[in-house]
């Protein structure tokens, strides 16, 4: 069985304060949690102190994006060494927020996918298709798209240690989660595609859902059978919303007697 992962995206928010206060509340939190996995992303900068404040805890931490060149002349970029230097476990890869304001497409999504990878970083692919996309019904064809750029390119192997996210992007930073039996039918869809290429990797690989998820629905979403987890923007900067939503993983866990440590990724927190 799949343990539940919730993972908090801050975007392009925090402070110094801020943030100690909410880590610290989280890992307060979440200590007792032992039967799903958490991490927070958090903006370049705050990766030395969410390493200080998070080592030794239950929550491990990532960035939000990389470059996916080792090192050179790159002004701006940070390479995925860097990340793991500071005790990154996880990337997030491919946002569509980074293909739409940032200009990503599919091929630097898949490379910097790769490079995370290599560096021995979890990425979180994600994937989701617009409003328009959905209401012309090409959600299969988009989302199958951006999934087919992983695997053409390196095969179903390349996710035997990495994390995907359906991330609708109609439900990011709105007030409409998709339902939970619409969010499951793009679950199963890219759990059904992967087992065309491989039935293992398929039944093993963590498939997130992204998208106003809060107190509320958690509950309700990761209750579905292809939905392992969360990846959380807006109710991530709060400890009051987001340590009932990886309380809701950790008891759907412990329901569903999935109790250990079944792979994927380090429970715990890597030390310094
Ligand atoms: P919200 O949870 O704020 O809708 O954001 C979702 C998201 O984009 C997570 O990556």
């Amino acid at each position: 069985m799949r343990r539940k992962l919730v993972v908090g995206n801050w975007k392009m928010h925090g402070s110094i304060a801020a943030n100690r206060t909410l880590l610290e509340k989280v890992v307060a939190g979440v200590y007792t949690c032992y039967h799903a996995d958490f991490a927070v992303c958090v903006p370049y900068p705050y990766i030395a102190q969410t390493q200080i404040l998070l080592t030794g805890s239950n929550v491990c931490w990532g960035a939000q994006n990389l470059c996916s060149t080792r090192d050179g002349a790159s002004t701006g970029a940070v390479s995925p060494a860097m990340l793991t230097d500071f005790g990154c476990t996880h990337a997030i890869i491919g946002h569509s927020e980074r293909r739409n304001l940032f200009h990503e497409t599919d091929d630097t999504a898949a490379a910097r996918f790769n490079a995370a990878r290599e560096a021995g970083l979890v990425p979180i692919f994600c994937m989701g298709e617009s409003a328009e996309e959905r209401e012309s019904d090409w959600t299969e064809y988009i989302v199958g798209r951006q999934l087919d750029s992983i695997l053409r390119r390196f095969g179903p192997q390349a996710l035997s240690n990495a994390v995907l996210a359906y991330e609708p992007l109609w439900a990011i930073g709105s007030d409409k989660a998709a339902t939970p039996e619409q969010a499951q039918e793009v679950h199963a869809f890219i759990r059904n595609r992967i087992a065309r290429c491989d039935a293992k990797i398929a039944q093993e690989v963590r498939i997130l859902y992204g998208g106003s998820v809060t107190p509320a629905n958690a509950a309700q979403l990761f209750a579905m059978p292809d939905i392992d987890g969360g990846l959380i923007g807006r109710a991530s900067l709060s400890a009051e919303e987001f340590v009932p939503i990886c309380l809701a993983a950790n008891d759907r866990c412990v329901r569903s007697n999935i109790h250990r440590f079944e792979g994927h990724d380090a429970p715990i927190a890597a030390s310094a």
